[in-house]
């Protein structure tokens, strides 16, 4: 066979940003990618992209320009790696694969963010006509080059043949000390620590997890953001000041990916001006984080930090609305801090961001394991830890953290109960209310830190004012409810329309 002829091991679909970083950290990874994309002229650039930094002898990206051509250049049974947008064009591609002749025991990979629930149902329609395995990234641009955090789910089949694949481009950590191994060059592989990728569940549970991910990453985001309103709105601090600020916090607990990257938008300039001061304040969104929040009312796991940071996207983009609003409605008048209230203030601030952030991922972990429960998954929560400590958009040393809680605890029904978490929570709570107290006399909103704090105390609180609420559902609907003072299970209900309102059992 001559070289033009060999066939390649992996077929890739999908050019964009995420999939010709993809195909590169293949390709460094030593194997031979047939890569495709509806718009040639990514094929091309993704072909000149792997000449430039290709220091081996043999191509080791194939362009092909149809699906038959793709099938035609792939070893058999075919492996193909999908890097398109969730929704449709999952379905268009597989359609067109169908068309070009793919084979049952052909596996394809969707590497987008897929709603779970329509993987399940895809996993299903095609499974006559092939594999579909599902598998999202995490990492943004960076982390498919060089290393992402990778949520496979699917036939244990398939995953036998994506495994070593996976484990080869995942991010890798050190596991003496739960940080990061550095891969930056192209060209440099790791080839040990702990790949950040292991095998989620059956169809749509790797989906979900990631699902998952993205809510508690826009959590984590909220969080900083309104860290940076406080300061900036606040206490007037300058955006320097704050991105010292911040890359001071990102020393201790708060070391994460997030907060790295929070610092250098901040210190980002445009003509003497922070960028930030530039960008217009109405907030984009894909939907992931949505899907989250309504995942967790549907299950009934409460994720009121990450609803919050949904409602804080969707109430800056009614930016005219609030311009409007600016105008009528008063709010407190801005004081001025000496220099020691500052810095006590900003030292709550830092205890409260951290509180905040635990409770974000308290209620994300709680939220799996109820939809484990929900839809018989079984899925290994120190494991889902471990392979988020690094490549992923919420990458972050507390990480590590999580994984140590959920492997002292498999059961663990929740992160505030792990004796560790418990322990921060106890020392930082007080400092915490303060911070929510001034953040709420300065007029600033800051949804997601205070939804953390009511979380928080609702948690810890042995009794709520459920008790009033059920007399209430009681007295207009006649829905019962139970006795502290008798057995458990037993019913109640007041005939509260008669004059002696006489209480039975039902
Ligand atoms: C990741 C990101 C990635 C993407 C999200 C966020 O894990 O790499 O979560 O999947 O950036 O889709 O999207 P939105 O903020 O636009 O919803």
């Amino acid at each position: 066979m001559t070289q033009e002829q060999q066939l390649c091991d992996i077929g890739f679909i999908g050019l964009g940003v995420m999939g010709k970083n993809l195909v590169l950290n293949l390709a460094d990874n030593g194997y031979s990618i047939a890569a495709f994309d509806l718009d040639h002229e990514k094929v091309k650039e993704a072909i000149a992209l792997d000449k430039e930094e290709n220091t081996s002898e043999a191509a080791r990206v194939t362009g092909c320009f149809s699906y038959t051509e793709l099938l035609s250049k792939l070893k058999a049974p075919h492996l193909i790696v999908l890097s398109v947008p969730a929704g449709e064009p999952v379905d268009q591609v597989s359609e067109s694969l169908i068309g070009a002749g793919i084979q049952p025991d052909d596996i394809v990979i969707d590497t987008g963010n897929s709603l779970w629930v329509d993987t399940v149902a895809r996993e299903e329609k095609y499974k006559n006509n092939f594999i579909l395995f599902s598998s999202a990234v995490s990492g943004g641009e960076e982390g498919a080059r060089f290393g992402p955090s990778l949520m496979p789910s699917g036939s244990p089949y398939a995953w036998t043949r994506i495994k070593p694949i996976w484990e080869a481009i995942a991010a890798k950590v050190d596991p003496a000390t739960g940080k990061p191994i550095e891969r930056t060059k192209p060209g440099q592989i790791v080839d040990s620590g702990d790949p950040c990728t292991a095998y989620i569940g059956p169809a749509g549970a790797g989906h979900y997890v990631k699902m998952v991910h993205n809510g508690i990453e826009y959590a984590d985001m909220q969080i900083i953001c309104e860290a940076y309103h406080v300061l900036r709105n606040g206490l007037s601090l300058p955006t320097e000041e704050i991105a010292d600020i911040f890359a001071q916090w990102n020393q201790g607990p708060l070391d994460s990916y997030l907060m790295e990257i929070s610092v250098d938008v901040l210190r980002h300039k445009v003509d003497g001006e922070p960028l930030v001061n530039l960008i217009l304040d109405t907030a984009g969104q894909k939907g992931t984080g949505l899907w989250t929040a309504v995942s967790s009312l549907e299950v009934g796991a409460p994720a009121p930090t990450i609803s919050q940071a949904v409602y804080a996207r969707s109430i800056s983009s009614f930016k005219s609305l609030r311009e409007q609003a600016s105008e009528v409605l008063t709010g407190p008048v801005q004081k001025s801090y000496s220099d020691e209230e500052k810095a006590t203030f900003i030292d709550e601030l830092h205890d409260a961001i951290y509180c905040a952030k635990i409770c974000a991922y308290a209620q994300g972990f709680q939220l799996m394991k109820q939809a484990e429960k929900e839809h018989g998954w079984k899925l290994d929560f120190a494991s889902i830890a471990k392979i988020w400590r690094a490549g992923c958009i919420i990458r972050a040393v507390f990480l590590q953290s999580i994984t140590d809680a959920f492997e002292r605890n498999d059961d663990l029904e929740n992160l505030l109960l792990d004796e560790f978490f418990a322990k921060q929570l106890n020392e930082n709570q007080q400092s915490w209310r303060k911070a929510i107290a001034n953040i709420t006399l300065m007029g600033i909103p800051a949804g997601a830190l205070s939804s953390a704090l009511s979380y928080y105390d609702s948690m810890r609180s042995n009794v709520l004012p459920a008790n009033l609420l059920q007399g209430q559902r009681d007295y207009f609907g006649a829905h019962t409810f139970e006795r502290v003072d008798k057995p458990k299970g037993k019913k109640y209900h007041v005939q509260w329309s008669t004059d002696n309102k006489e209480m039975i059992k039902v």
